[in-house]
This record gives C-alpha cells, sequence and structure tokens, in this order.
C-alpha cells in the first residue's frame, strides 16, 4: 500500500517492544498494517492515540514490566482524554497476549485489546470494533500462513539492515522453555513469499537482512515445486538478489546445523562468518534435564566441524544458570565448556521458572544469591572473551555496512561481519553502503575505524 493513501486525519501509534528479534519484526509489520489506516508512528506514549505494546514471556521479570507499563498508560490515558484530545486505545500484543490473554483482560481493565502473534494481520478490524466495545481478545491457534497471506510483500524500511521472519515455532520443548506454547508448532514460510519479501527490502536499499525464526535453522518452507527447501537452499535464493550482500539467521538448534548448513558457511560469501548457537549448559546431566537432546561433547565436536568449515566464524550463545538441580560441578562445567569454545559474544540469563513448563515443578530449584554469583561469574568470563575477540580485530580491515550517522559531525556507525559497531569518522556519505574499514582501536561496545581510502 503506497504511503499516499492518507484520507483520514493522522493518529498517533505509539508502539513498545519487548523481548526478541522476531517482536521487533512483527512490530515493523504491525505499523505497515496500521500506517493505511492513518496511523503515524510516535516515539512517546504520551498523547498517542493506540499504544501498542509487543510483549514478551520468555523470562518472568519480561511479563511483568508489561503490567506496570499498562498502570503508566492508564495515567497517560486519563490525562489525553482531560486535555480534550480523545481516548488512547490501549492494545497487547505478543507472547504475553497469547499465554494469557483472559488474565490480562482481568489483572489490567484498562486494556481494550489483545492481540496474539499469529492474528495481528487482524488489528485494523480489533481497533474498529473496540471502538465500540472494550474486550476483545484475539489468538489465533497457530496459523501463521493467514497472517502472512494477508501481509503485503511491501515494507517500510527505515535502514540499510532489516529482520525478514522465515520460521515461527519450535518443537524442541526445552523444559525451561514457553515457546512452544506461545508460538506453537514449527512452521515454515513458503520460499517465495520470502524472496519477494526480501526483494522488496533490497529495492529499498537493505543491503542486510537477518533471518528470523525460533528455530531458523529447522526451515523447510515449500520451495514451490512441491519439495521442501532448507535454510542454506534459501538463503542460496536470497543470496541471488542484487543489492543483498549480507545474510544472517537467527536462532538455531545445534541438532538441526546439518552438513549442508556448514557447508554454506565455507560456500556461500554473503552468509555472515557469525552464528548464534545457544548451548544453555556445559554439563551433560543439566543438558538432560533441560531436554535439549544433545550432550556437551556433540555440541563442541559440532562448533570444531563449523570452525573447520569456516575459519573466520564466530560464535555466540545463550546460557542460563541456575536451572533445577545445577550443582557447584555442572556450573563449572558451563564454565569450562565456555573457556573451550570461546564466544565472541553471548547472552546469559538466570533461570526463571515459567507456569506450565516442566522445569517449574523440578526439584532442586536453584538459591536466587548463588544463582546471581553464577551469573556474574559467567558474565565476566564471556565479558573477557568479547574483549579479547575485539582486540584481535585491530590492526585489520574488516568490511563494514554503515547504517547510520554518529554523534560527531560526519561520523557515521556501521557493523562489522561479527556485529560489533564500529565507528568511523568523515563517513556520513557512506551510510548504506559495505567498504573497508582499518579497524585502530577499541570502544567501550565497540570498534573504532578508520577509512582506508575516502571515494572521490
Ligand atoms: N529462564 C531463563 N532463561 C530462559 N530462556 C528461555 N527460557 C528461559 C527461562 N525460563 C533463555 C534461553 C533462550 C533465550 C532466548 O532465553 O537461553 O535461548
Ligand atoms: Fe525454547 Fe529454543 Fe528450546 Fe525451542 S529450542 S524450546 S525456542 S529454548
Amino acid at each position: 500500500m503506497s504511503e499516499t493513501v492518507k484520507s483520514e486525519p493522522l493518529k498517533k501509534l505509539h508502539i513498545k517492544t519487548y523481548g526478541c528479534q522476531m517482536n521487533v519484526y512483527d512490530s515493523e509489520r504491525m505499523v505497515d498494517i496500521l500506517r493505511p489506516l492513518g496511523y503515524e508512528v510516535s516515539g512517546e506514549a504520551d498523547g498517542a492515540d493506540l499504544v501498542l505494546l509487543n510483549t514478551c514471556h520468555i523470562r518472568e521479570k519480561a511479563a511483568e514490566k508489561v503490567y506496570s507499563e499498562i498502570g503508566r498508560l492508564k495515567e497517560l490515558r486519563e490525562e489525553k482524554t482531560a486535555r480534550g484530545e480523545g481516548r488512547m486505545t490501549i492494545a497487547v500484543a505478543g507472547c504475553v497476549a497469547q499465554a494469557e490473554g483472559a488474565e490480562i483482560m482481568n489483572r489490567a481493565p484498562a486494556v481494550d485489546l489483545v492481540v496474539g502473534p499469529q492474528a495481528y494481520h487482524q488489528l485494523p478490524e480489533l481497533i474498529a470494533r473496540t471502538t465500540r466495545a472494550r474486550g476483545e481478545r484475539l489468538s489465533a491457534d497457530f496459523a501463521p500462513e493467514d497472517k502472512f497471506d494477508s501481509l503485503s510483500a511491501e515494507r517500510h524500511v527505515t535502514g540499510p539492515t532489516a529482520f525478514l521472519t522465515v520460521q515461527e515455532g519450535c518443537d524442541k520443548f526445552c523444559t525451561f522453555c514457553v515457546v512452544p506454547y506461545t508460538r506453537g508448532a514449527e512452521w515454515s514460510r513458503p520460499v517465495a513469499s520470502i524472496v519477494a519479501e526480501a526483494r522488496s527490502l533490497a529495492e529499498k536499499g537493505v543491503r542486510e537482512v537477518t533471518l528470523l525464526g525460533q528455530n531458523v535453522n529447522a526451515y523447510n518452507g515449500d520451495d514451490g515445486a512441491g519439495n521442501e527447501s532448507s535454510l542454506p537452499l534459501l538463503m542460496e535464493a536470497l543470496s541471488e538478489i542484487h543489492g543483498l550482500d549480507r545474510i544472517r539467521y537467527t536462532t538455531s538448534h545445534p541438532n538441526d546445523m546439518t552438513d549442508e548448513l556448514i557447508r554454506a558457511h565455507a560456500d556461500n560469501p554473503k552468509i555472515m562468518p557469525y552464528l548464534h548457537l545457544p548451548v544453555q549448559s556445559g554439563s551433560d546431566k543439566i543438558l538432560r534435564a533441560m531436554n535439549r537432546k544433545h550432550g556437551r561433547q556433540a555440541y563442541i565436536e559440532l562448533i570444531e566441524r563449523i570452525k573447520a568449515a569456516n575459519p573466520r566464524l564466530a560464535l555466540s550463545g545463550d546460557f542460563i544458570v541456575g536451572f533445577p538441580g545445577e550443582t557447584d560441578k555442572d556450573f563449572d562445567d558451563t564454565m569450562d565448556l565456555i573457556r573451550q569454545v570461546r564466544y565472541a559474544s553471548a547472552f546469559s540469563f538466570k533461570y526463571s521458572k515459567r507456569p506450565g513448563t516442566p522445569a517449574s515443578g523440578m526439584p532442586g530449584q536453584v538459591d536466587e544469591a548463588v544463582a546471581d554469583a553464577r551469573l556474574k561469574a559467567l558474565q565476566a568470563l564471556i565479558n573477557e572473551q568479547q574483549q579479547a575477540f575485539k582486540a584481535d580485530l585491530v590492526g585489520q580491515t574488516i568490511d563494514v555496512l554503515f547504517e547510520k550517522r554518529g554523534r560527531h559531525n560526519r561520523q557515521a556507525i556501521g557493523r562489522s561481519p561479527w556485529l560489533q559497531s564500529v565507528f568511523a569518522e568523515d563517513a556520513d556519505h557512506l551510510i548504506g553502503q559495505i567498504v573497508p574499514v582499518k579497524i585502530i582501536g577499541l570502544g567501550n561496545n565497540s570498534l573504532i575505524g578508520e577509512l582506508e581510502s575516502v571515494p572521490a
């Protein structure tokens, strides 16, 4: 739909996104859906006509934040009404909406409507209905087909990088995780619809896509000839798109790292040499209790095979400390695995008990203070490895995709192949381009670069 369809007066839409990158993608698609109805995005909730909270259910804190935000919004709504500016509609989307939609309506009467992650394409109807009566609640029974069928391939683009959902749901059922319940069974989009969306992104200047899925390397969408495709085949098809020069994907499960996918990291130069491959724990006992379906040694050997295929490849991961039954020895096994693998970065979390998951009823819940100490030690080790990885880049010339202006005059900020931010002076004319940059120093969380030669 084109930008010119604006017969109605502009209404302000504020979206607050919690959680993972897929929620970021979903939020962008919700904006795409609502823009033709006359909504324009506002960075502020204050004064907004519609506020959408795109929520995350993965850890307890994430869900609790939503309820406190609703309290704040209720006050902003009252102020807006008192100013005679009309009523603010409050909508809750995302995984909390899916998991506890009815509870939200009871616990937070200020909420007008609740819409799950597979039903947001119906937002226009829902909003129209809630202006008449409160209490719409829509959580689809996991039919992402309907959603993707009704989303246009056209995207509103805000820079040279974009997320692109290719797969949703998870069949792995790790015992701590709510995803199989909130996002449903694994489902893959057909190749053709992904290629169409990627082409539209590339035409608008997108140079890098990150393919998203809760278990993205299990991607097996229809290839259009009645066969199942695979992630390496999909990436091969995307590599043909002119202008699209970088492909990333996240998040993967170790058991779905096929030989073909590993080979693609050697053969397809558009696939970035950076892989997010969570292991969660380095203890075989805990991996079993987590139902991760592989052991510690299998993971280490897998990493060796991937690094043999592409020696420039760096890894990131996810770790959970304080899973029920985790002893000091189990935690030492995790630290030891981290030392063996050497990560370029990683996310780490304290185990959080999620209602309805098998782990929530397991004996041996770990003392909060013990879990805190383990998390601190693990993060210190990861931080050390992250700094060491960055220090190794000093003196090297690497490709940087410049994404936006920096704070100084003519400074630009881009990304390395391994996702570090790179700052370079006199580079603002290169936004949207991939250029070689010499790394000359380290910032706090970034690299300092210098242009090799300034193109005319
Ligand atoms: N507690 C703590 N961390 C969790 N994760 C998922 N569920 C939980 C939980 N119940 C973490 C995992 C996963 C990441 C997205 O969030 O590490 O890979
Ligand atoms: Fe959750 Fe990932 Fe395990 Fe699936 S593989 S259940 S998304 S942690």
